[in-house]
Protein backbone atom coordinates (compact mmCIF):
# COMPACT_ATOMS: atom_id res chain seq x y z
CA UNK A 1 0.00 0.00 0.00
CA UNK A 2 1.45 3.33 -0.84
CA UNK A 3 1.54 5.95 2.05
CA UNK A 4 -0.73 8.74 1.26
CA UNK A 5 1.37 12.58 0.92
CA UNK A 6 0.28 15.79 2.35
CA UNK A 7 1.37 19.48 0.74
CA UNK A 8 1.56 17.90 -2.45
CA UNK A 9 0.52 20.89 -4.25
CA UNK A 10 3.26 23.15 -2.65
CA UNK A 11 5.83 21.39 -4.16
CA UNK A 12 7.71 22.24 -7.08
CA UNK A 13 7.07 20.85 -10.58
CA UNK A 14 10.52 18.80 -10.19
CA UNK A 15 9.22 17.67 -6.98
CA UNK A 16 6.13 16.31 -7.70
CA UNK A 17 7.16 14.33 -10.53
CA UNK A 18 9.85 12.86 -8.50
CA UNK A 19 7.52 11.72 -6.30
CA UNK A 20 5.20 10.60 -8.77
CA UNK A 21 7.75 8.62 -9.84
CA UNK A 22 9.12 7.21 -7.09
CA UNK A 23 5.91 6.23 -5.51
CA UNK A 24 3.97 4.83 -8.53
CA UNK A 25 6.62 4.84 -11.63
CA UNK A 26 9.56 3.11 -10.55
CA UNK A 27 8.95 0.13 -13.51
CA UNK A 28 8.25 2.71 -15.58
CA UNK A 29 12.19 4.10 -16.75
CA UNK A 30 11.41 6.73 -19.25
CA UNK A 31 7.80 8.20 -16.99
CA UNK A 32 9.89 11.44 -16.22
CA UNK A 33 11.27 12.04 -19.73
CA UNK A 34 7.91 11.23 -21.25
CA UNK A 35 6.52 14.03 -18.62
CA UNK A 36 9.24 16.29 -20.13
CA UNK A 37 9.19 15.66 -23.21
CA UNK A 38 5.85 17.25 -23.78
CA UNK A 39 6.80 20.29 -21.99
CA UNK A 40 6.79 23.76 -24.16
CA UNK A 41 9.78 24.75 -24.95
CA UNK A 42 8.45 28.28 -24.22
CA UNK A 43 8.62 28.70 -20.90
CA UNK A 44 6.05 31.43 -20.60
CA UNK A 45 3.96 29.17 -22.50
CA UNK A 46 4.66 26.72 -20.28
CA UNK A 47 3.52 28.57 -17.53
CA UNK A 48 0.44 30.00 -19.03
CA UNK A 49 -1.18 25.89 -19.40
CA UNK A 50 0.49 25.09 -15.40
CA UNK A 51 -1.64 27.68 -14.33
CA UNK A 52 -4.69 26.44 -16.02
CA UNK A 53 -5.06 23.97 -12.91
CA UNK A 54 -3.60 22.52 -9.78
CA UNK A 55 -0.45 20.22 -10.06
CA UNK A 56 -0.16 20.38 -13.41
CA UNK A 57 2.98 17.67 -14.62
CA UNK A 58 2.69 17.90 -18.33
CA UNK A 59 0.76 18.82 -21.39
CA UNK A 60 -1.59 16.55 -22.78
CA UNK A 61 -2.34 16.60 -26.90
CA UNK A 62 -5.42 16.47 -29.00
CA UNK A 63 -5.03 16.88 -32.61
CA UNK A 64 -6.46 20.51 -33.51
CA UNK A 65 -7.79 20.05 -37.02
CA UNK A 66 -9.81 22.07 -39.71
CA UNK A 67 -13.26 21.15 -41.21
CA UNK A 68 -13.58 23.81 -44.46
CA UNK A 69 -16.34 24.68 -46.42
CA UNK A 70 -19.35 24.72 -44.07
CA UNK A 71 -21.75 27.20 -45.60
CA UNK A 72 -23.65 28.67 -42.61
CA UNK A 73 -26.12 31.19 -42.65
CA UNK A 74 -24.43 32.18 -46.74
CA UNK A 75 -21.46 32.71 -45.20
CA UNK A 76 -18.71 30.09 -45.61
CA UNK A 77 -16.78 28.94 -42.12
CA UNK A 78 -13.70 26.59 -41.76
CA UNK A 79 -14.35 25.17 -38.70
CA UNK A 80 -11.77 24.33 -35.74
CA UNK A 81 -12.07 20.86 -34.21
CA UNK A 82 -10.19 19.32 -31.10
CA UNK A 83 -10.94 15.26 -31.33
CA UNK A 84 -9.34 12.50 -30.76
CA UNK A 85 -11.69 10.33 -32.96
CA UNK A 86 -9.94 9.30 -36.46
CA UNK A 87 -13.18 9.96 -38.60
CA UNK A 88 -14.75 12.95 -36.90
CA UNK A 89 -13.08 15.95 -38.88
CA UNK A 90 -13.58 13.46 -42.14
CA UNK A 91 -16.83 13.23 -41.48
CA UNK A 92 -17.58 16.61 -40.85
CA UNK A 93 -15.89 17.92 -44.36
CA UNK A 94 -17.68 15.46 -46.18
CA UNK A 95 -21.11 16.48 -45.33
CA UNK A 96 -19.97 20.24 -45.35
CA UNK A 97 -19.43 20.05 -48.80
CA UNK A 98 -22.05 17.37 -49.53
CA UNK A 99 -24.40 20.42 -48.01
CA UNK A 100 -22.37 23.11 -49.97
CA UNK A 101 -23.77 22.41 -53.18
CA UNK A 102 -27.00 21.87 -51.74
CA UNK A 103 -27.83 25.22 -50.18
CA UNK A 104 -25.87 25.21 -46.80
CA UNK A 105 -26.96 25.27 -43.44
CA UNK A 106 -29.61 27.52 -42.13
CA UNK A 107 -29.05 28.95 -38.28
CA UNK A 108 -31.11 30.53 -35.58
CA UNK A 109 -31.08 31.26 -31.57
CA UNK A 110 -34.37 30.40 -30.57
CA UNK A 111 -33.47 31.63 -27.17
CA UNK A 112 -30.62 32.81 -24.42
CA UNK A 113 -31.90 32.89 -21.02
CA UNK A 114 -29.41 30.84 -18.33
CA UNK A 115 -30.47 30.08 -14.86
CA UNK A 116 -29.44 29.29 -11.37
CA UNK A 117 -31.44 28.16 -7.90
CA UNK A 118 -31.07 28.97 -4.65
CA UNK A 119 -31.97 25.66 -2.38
CA UNK A 120 -33.35 26.08 0.58
CA UNK A 121 -35.23 24.57 3.68
CA UNK A 122 -38.28 25.81 5.07
CA UNK A 123 -40.51 23.87 7.77
CA UNK A 124 -43.18 26.64 8.40
CA UNK A 125 -46.56 27.36 6.98
CA UNK A 126 -46.25 28.14 2.76
CA UNK A 127 -48.16 31.57 3.51
CA UNK A 128 -45.15 33.18 5.16
CA UNK A 129 -42.71 32.03 3.36
CA UNK A 130 -44.27 33.19 -0.01
CA UNK A 131 -45.07 36.70 2.16
CA UNK A 132 -41.67 36.93 2.83
CA UNK A 133 -40.71 36.00 -0.88
CA UNK A 134 -42.38 39.21 -2.05
CA UNK A 135 -41.32 41.50 0.73
CA UNK A 136 -37.67 40.46 0.00
CA UNK A 137 -37.48 39.90 -4.04
CA UNK A 138 -36.70 43.11 -4.49
CA UNK A 139 -34.21 43.37 -1.79
CA UNK A 140 -32.55 40.13 -3.65
CA UNK A 141 -32.14 42.01 -6.56
CA UNK A 142 -30.54 45.50 -4.87
CA UNK A 143 -27.90 43.51 -3.22
CA UNK A 144 -26.42 42.24 -6.55
CA UNK A 145 -26.42 45.49 -8.54
CA UNK A 146 -23.09 46.37 -8.07
CA UNK A 147 -22.23 42.21 -9.20
CA UNK A 148 -24.86 43.35 -12.14
CA UNK A 149 -23.26 46.64 -13.34
CA UNK A 150 -21.04 45.48 -16.10
CA UNK A 151 -23.42 43.21 -17.48
CA UNK A 152 -26.51 45.44 -17.49
CA UNK A 153 -24.33 48.01 -19.03
CA UNK A 154 -24.24 45.83 -22.18
CA UNK A 155 -27.89 44.74 -21.59
CA UNK A 156 -27.58 41.18 -19.43
CA UNK A 157 -27.82 40.89 -16.13
CA UNK A 158 -30.58 38.89 -13.74
CA UNK A 159 -34.04 38.62 -15.65
CA UNK A 160 -36.40 36.83 -13.68
CA UNK A 161 -36.50 35.52 -9.99
CA UNK A 162 -39.34 33.17 -8.46
CA UNK A 163 -40.03 30.44 -6.09
CA UNK A 164 -40.58 27.37 -6.48
CA UNK A 165 -42.34 24.32 -3.87
CA UNK A 166 -40.79 21.01 -4.12
CA UNK A 167 -42.12 20.39 -0.17
CA UNK A 168 -44.51 17.55 -1.57
CA UNK A 169 -41.97 15.55 -3.27
CA UNK A 170 -38.73 16.22 -0.86
CA UNK A 171 -40.53 17.58 2.66
CA UNK A 172 -39.36 21.25 3.33
CA UNK A 173 -37.58 21.85 0.07
CA UNK A 174 -38.13 24.93 -2.01
CA UNK A 175 -35.72 26.76 -4.58
CA UNK A 176 -35.43 30.51 -5.55
CA UNK A 177 -35.47 29.75 -9.72
CA UNK A 178 -33.14 32.73 -10.93
CA UNK A 179 -32.76 33.44 -14.77
CA UNK A 180 -29.95 35.24 -16.17
CA UNK A 181 -29.29 37.03 -19.83
CA UNK A 182 -25.02 36.81 -19.50
CA UNK A 183 -24.73 38.17 -23.57
CA UNK A 184 -21.33 36.85 -24.85
CA UNK A 185 -20.37 34.90 -21.81
CA UNK A 186 -21.32 31.62 -20.45
CA UNK A 187 -21.72 33.50 -17.27
CA UNK A 188 -21.11 30.88 -14.69
CA UNK A 189 -19.22 32.98 -12.43
CA UNK A 190 -21.15 35.58 -12.68
CA UNK A 191 -24.23 33.37 -12.07
CA UNK A 192 -22.59 31.59 -9.34
CA UNK A 193 -21.50 34.95 -7.60
CA UNK A 194 -25.45 36.43 -8.20
CA UNK A 195 -26.80 33.39 -6.52
CA UNK A 196 -23.84 32.98 -3.37
CA UNK A 197 -25.16 36.97 -2.69
CA UNK A 198 -28.90 36.90 -3.12
CA UNK A 199 -28.62 33.43 -0.87
CA UNK A 200 -26.51 35.41 1.73
CA UNK A 201 -29.37 38.52 1.51
CA UNK A 202 -31.89 35.84 1.42
CA UNK A 203 -31.07 34.24 4.96
CA UNK A 204 -30.18 37.55 6.83
CA UNK A 205 -33.53 39.11 6.13
CA UNK A 206 -34.99 36.06 6.86
CA UNK A 207 -33.64 36.51 10.48
CA UNK A 208 -35.18 39.98 10.92
CA UNK A 209 -38.45 38.73 9.73
CA UNK A 210 -41.59 39.41 11.66
CA UNK A 211 -43.29 36.49 10.67
CA UNK A 212 -40.94 33.82 11.19
CA UNK A 213 -39.78 35.36 14.07
CA UNK A 214 -43.08 34.86 16.09
CA UNK A 215 -42.74 31.08 14.58
CA UNK A 216 -38.70 31.08 15.46
CA UNK A 217 -39.65 29.20 11.89
CA UNK A 218 -36.63 30.46 9.50
CA UNK A 219 -35.72 29.37 5.79
CA UNK A 220 -32.38 27.80 5.83
CA UNK A 221 -30.23 27.83 2.25
CA UNK A 222 -28.36 24.95 1.26
CA UNK A 223 -26.74 25.94 -1.36
CA UNK A 224 -26.49 28.00 -4.01
CA UNK A 225 -25.10 26.88 -7.98
CA UNK A 226 -26.12 27.71 -11.74
CA UNK A 227 -28.11 24.97 -13.23
CA UNK A 228 -26.57 23.27 -16.66
CA UNK A 229 -29.41 22.55 -17.62
CA UNK A 230 -30.27 25.17 -20.25
CA UNK A 231 -33.79 24.73 -21.99
CA UNK A 232 -34.25 28.23 -22.27
CA UNK A 233 -31.24 28.53 -23.97
CA UNK A 234 -31.46 26.82 -27.44
CA UNK A 235 -29.99 27.02 -31.06
CA UNK A 236 -31.55 25.42 -34.03
CA UNK A 237 -30.09 24.00 -37.65
CA UNK A 238 -31.13 22.69 -40.56
CA UNK A 239 -30.73 21.70 -43.55
CA UNK A 240 -33.18 20.66 -46.79
CA UNK A 241 -32.97 19.99 -50.54
CA UNK A 242 -35.68 18.58 -53.03
CA UNK A 243 -35.13 14.50 -52.76
CA UNK A 244 -34.39 13.83 -56.04
CA UNK A 245 -31.33 16.32 -55.19
CA UNK A 246 -30.13 13.93 -52.08
CA UNK A 247 -28.96 11.39 -55.26
CA UNK A 248 -25.43 10.64 -55.88
CA UNK A 249 -23.38 7.96 -57.33
CA UNK A 250 -23.79 5.80 -54.34
CA UNK A 251 -27.33 5.99 -53.88
CA UNK A 252 -30.83 7.04 -54.84
CA UNK A 253 -32.19 10.49 -53.60
CA UNK A 254 -35.68 9.20 -52.63
CA UNK A 255 -34.32 5.59 -51.00
CA UNK A 256 -31.94 7.28 -49.11
CA UNK A 257 -34.12 9.93 -47.58
CA UNK A 258 -36.51 7.33 -46.19
CA UNK A 259 -34.23 5.10 -44.82
CA UNK A 260 -32.41 8.09 -43.25
CA UNK A 261 -35.74 9.48 -41.78
CA UNK A 262 -36.25 5.73 -40.62
CA UNK A 263 -33.02 5.69 -38.65
CA UNK A 264 -34.26 9.22 -37.17
CA UNK A 265 -37.07 7.55 -36.29
CA UNK A 266 -35.69 4.35 -34.75
CA UNK A 267 -33.02 6.96 -32.81
CA UNK A 268 -36.93 8.65 -31.25
CA UNK A 269 -38.08 5.26 -30.28
CA UNK A 270 -35.14 3.03 -29.12
CA UNK A 271 -33.01 4.90 -26.13
CA UNK A 272 -30.12 1.93 -27.17
CA UNK A 273 -29.82 3.86 -30.26
CA UNK A 274 -30.84 7.40 -29.24
CA UNK A 275 -27.65 7.48 -26.65
CA UNK A 276 -25.15 6.31 -29.73
CA UNK A 277 -26.84 8.47 -32.20
CA UNK A 278 -26.82 11.59 -30.55
CA UNK A 279 -23.47 10.36 -29.29
CA UNK A 280 -22.16 10.97 -32.76
CA UNK A 281 -24.19 14.48 -32.80
CA UNK A 282 -21.53 15.40 -29.58
CA UNK A 283 -18.67 14.12 -31.88
CA UNK A 284 -18.95 17.43 -33.49
CA UNK A 285 -20.34 19.42 -30.94
CA UNK A 286 -17.71 18.75 -28.60
CA UNK A 287 -14.93 19.17 -31.03
CA UNK A 288 -15.44 23.24 -31.43
CA UNK A 289 -16.78 23.55 -27.78
CA UNK A 290 -12.82 22.20 -27.18
CA UNK A 291 -11.39 24.23 -29.69
CA UNK A 292 -13.08 27.49 -28.34
CA UNK A 293 -12.09 26.51 -24.76
CA UNK A 294 -15.62 26.14 -23.59
CA UNK A 295 -17.20 23.38 -20.99
CA UNK A 296 -17.46 20.64 -22.88
CA UNK A 297 -19.49 18.67 -19.71
CA UNK A 298 -21.70 21.27 -19.24
CA UNK A 299 -22.39 21.18 -22.81
CA UNK A 300 -22.75 17.24 -22.42
CA UNK A 301 -24.94 17.25 -19.08
CA UNK A 302 -27.47 19.99 -20.41
CA UNK A 303 -28.02 18.20 -24.05
CA UNK A 304 -28.54 14.73 -22.84
CA UNK A 305 -30.87 16.09 -20.17
CA UNK A 306 -32.67 18.20 -23.19
CA UNK A 307 -33.07 14.78 -25.03
CA UNK A 308 -34.32 12.97 -22.13
CA UNK A 309 -37.10 16.15 -20.89
CA UNK A 310 -40.09 14.22 -22.72
CA UNK A 311 -39.48 11.45 -19.66
CA UNK A 312 -37.68 9.49 -22.29
CA UNK A 313 -34.31 9.42 -24.19
CA UNK A 314 -34.50 10.68 -27.73
CA UNK A 315 -32.90 11.91 -31.08
CA UNK A 316 -31.64 15.69 -30.93
CA UNK A 317 -32.40 15.58 -34.29
CA UNK A 318 -35.40 15.06 -36.47
CA UNK A 319 -35.97 14.70 -40.57
CA UNK A 320 -38.91 14.55 -42.94
CA UNK A 321 -39.64 14.54 -46.16
CA UNK A 322 -42.96 17.37 -47.40
CA UNK A 323 -43.76 18.09 -51.11
CA UNK A 324 -40.61 16.11 -52.01
CA UNK A 325 -38.75 18.32 -49.92
CA UNK A 326 -36.20 16.59 -47.49
CA UNK A 327 -35.55 18.25 -43.89
CA UNK A 328 -32.90 17.58 -41.77
CA UNK A 329 -32.50 19.65 -38.42
CA UNK A 330 -31.74 19.62 -34.57
CA UNK A 331 -32.73 21.70 -31.69
CA UNK A 332 -29.61 22.08 -28.79
CA UNK A 333 -29.14 23.98 -25.75
CA UNK A 334 -25.72 25.75 -25.77
CA UNK A 335 -24.47 27.70 -22.62
CA UNK A 336 -21.16 28.74 -24.46
CA UNK A 337 -19.00 32.38 -24.37
CA UNK A 338 -16.89 34.06 -26.57
CA UNK A 339 -15.54 35.70 -23.76
CA UNK A 340 -14.36 35.22 -20.49
CA UNK A 341 -12.68 32.12 -19.04
CA UNK A 342 -10.32 30.29 -21.23
CA UNK A 343 -11.78 31.52 -24.32
CA UNK A 344 -9.27 34.66 -24.07
CA UNK A 345 -6.33 32.51 -22.58
CA UNK A 346 -5.43 29.26 -24.46
CA UNK A 347 -3.55 30.72 -27.47
CA UNK A 348 -4.93 28.17 -29.60
CA UNK A 349 -8.47 28.64 -28.61
CA UNK A 350 -7.88 32.50 -29.64
CA UNK A 351 -6.33 31.44 -33.18
CA UNK A 352 -10.12 29.27 -33.48
CA UNK A 353 -11.97 32.55 -32.82
CA UNK A 354 -9.49 34.22 -35.29
CA UNK A 355 -10.51 31.44 -37.80
CA UNK A 356 -14.45 31.56 -36.99
CA UNK A 357 -13.95 35.16 -37.75
CA UNK A 358 -15.04 36.67 -34.35
CA UNK A 359 -17.73 34.75 -33.68
CA UNK A 360 -20.46 36.25 -30.79
CA UNK A 361 -21.81 33.94 -28.77
CA UNK A 362 -24.61 33.75 -30.41
CA UNK A 363 -23.08 33.31 -33.20
CA UNK A 364 -20.79 30.22 -31.71
CA UNK A 365 -24.30 28.67 -30.72
CA UNK A 366 -25.23 28.49 -34.44
CA UNK A 367 -22.01 27.14 -35.46
CA UNK A 368 -21.69 24.39 -32.94
CA UNK A 369 -25.49 23.14 -33.79
CA UNK A 370 -24.15 23.36 -37.35
CA UNK A 371 -21.31 20.85 -36.50
CA UNK A 372 -23.65 18.45 -34.55
CA UNK A 373 -25.91 18.46 -37.52
CA UNK A 374 -23.23 17.82 -40.09
CA UNK A 375 -21.97 15.03 -38.00
CA UNK A 376 -25.07 13.32 -37.42
CA UNK A 377 -26.28 13.62 -41.39
CA UNK A 378 -22.00 12.15 -41.90
CA UNK A 379 -22.71 9.33 -39.53
CA UNK A 380 -26.81 8.06 -40.65
CA UNK A 381 -25.54 8.94 -44.50
CA UNK A 382 -22.89 6.02 -43.87
CA UNK A 383 -24.85 3.49 -41.38
CA UNK A 384 -27.77 3.38 -43.74
CA UNK A 385 -25.70 3.31 -47.17
CA UNK A 386 -22.05 1.80 -46.55
CA UNK A 387 -21.84 0.99 -42.69
CA UNK A 388 -20.26 2.60 -40.90
CA UNK A 389 -16.73 0.78 -40.56
CA UNK A 390 -15.29 1.35 -44.14
CA UNK A 391 -15.31 5.28 -43.25
CA UNK A 392 -14.37 4.82 -40.17
CA UNK A 393 -11.66 2.05 -40.46
CA UNK A 394 -9.97 4.31 -43.99
CA UNK A 395 -9.19 7.02 -40.95
CA UNK A 396 -7.92 4.36 -37.90
CA UNK A 397 -5.51 3.19 -40.66
CA UNK A 398 -3.06 5.50 -39.88
CA UNK A 399 -3.28 4.40 -35.78
CA UNK A 400 -2.93 0.63 -36.47
CA UNK A 401 0.25 1.62 -38.56
CA UNK A 402 1.55 3.88 -36.24
CA UNK A 403 1.40 1.53 -33.34
CA UNK A 404 2.96 -1.21 -35.29
CA UNK A 405 6.15 2.08 -36.11
CA UNK A 406 5.62 1.68 -39.66
CA UNK A 407 7.71 3.73 -41.86
CA UNK A 408 6.76 6.25 -44.07
CA UNK A 409 6.82 3.38 -47.07
CA UNK A 410 5.17 0.87 -45.75
CA UNK A 411 2.48 3.37 -45.03
CA UNK A 412 1.91 4.03 -48.31
CA UNK A 413 2.23 0.51 -49.80
CA UNK A 414 -0.59 -0.27 -46.85
CA UNK A 415 -3.03 3.07 -48.18
CA UNK A 416 -2.98 1.47 -51.31
CA UNK A 417 -3.23 -2.30 -50.64
CA UNK A 418 -6.63 -1.52 -48.60
CA UNK A 419 -7.91 0.31 -50.93
CA UNK A 420 -9.75 -2.68 -52.47
CA UNK A 421 -9.01 -4.43 -49.08
CA UNK A 422 -11.48 -4.53 -45.99
CA UNK A 423 -9.05 -3.03 -43.18
CA UNK A 424 -9.15 -4.70 -39.74
CA UNK A 425 -6.60 -4.73 -36.55
CA UNK A 426 -5.35 -8.27 -37.75
CA UNK A 427 -5.35 -7.54 -41.79
CA UNK A 428 -2.76 -4.70 -41.34
CA UNK A 429 -0.66 -6.71 -38.82
CA UNK A 430 -0.77 -9.32 -41.72
CA UNK A 431 0.01 -7.48 -44.58
CA UNK A 432 2.79 -5.09 -42.67
CA UNK A 433 4.36 -9.21 -41.28
CA UNK A 434 4.47 -10.37 -45.28
CA UNK A 435 5.89 -6.81 -46.19
CA UNK A 436 8.50 -7.11 -44.07
CA UNK A 437 9.37 -10.60 -44.36
C1 LIG B 1 -19.04 7.04 -33.43
O1 LIG B 1 -18.19 7.85 -32.67
C2 LIG B 1 -20.38 7.73 -33.64
C3 LIG B 1 -21.43 6.87 -34.33
O2 LIG B 1 -21.60 5.66 -33.64
C4 LIG B 1 -22.71 7.68 -34.33
C5 LIG B 1 -23.93 6.94 -34.79
O3 LIG B 1 -24.00 5.71 -34.66
O4 LIG B 1 -24.87 7.62 -35.22
C6 LIG B 1 -21.03 6.54 -35.73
Amino acid sequence: MHRAVSGFSKKSKPEKIAWLSETYLKDTPNAVELLEKYWNADGALQQLHDDFIENTLSNYYLPFGLAPNFLINGEIYALPMVTEESSVVAAASNAAKFWLDRGGFKSKVISTEKNGQIHFNFYGHEKDLEEFFEYVEPILRKSIHHLEKNMNSRGGGLLNLSMVDKSHILPGYYYIHATFETLDAMGANFINSCLEKMAHTFENEAKGFEVFKKEEVYPEVVMSILSNYVPECLVRAEVSCKVEDLSTKHHEGRNFAEKFIRAIEIAKTETRRAVTHNKGIMNGVDAVVLATGNDFRAVEAGVHAYAARNSYYGSLTHAKIEDDVFTFWIELPLAIGTVGGLTSLHPLTKLAFEILQKPNAKQLMQIMAVAGLAQNFAAIRSLVTTGIQKGHMKMHLMNILNQFHATKEEKEKAVEYFINNTISHNAVITFLKTLRK
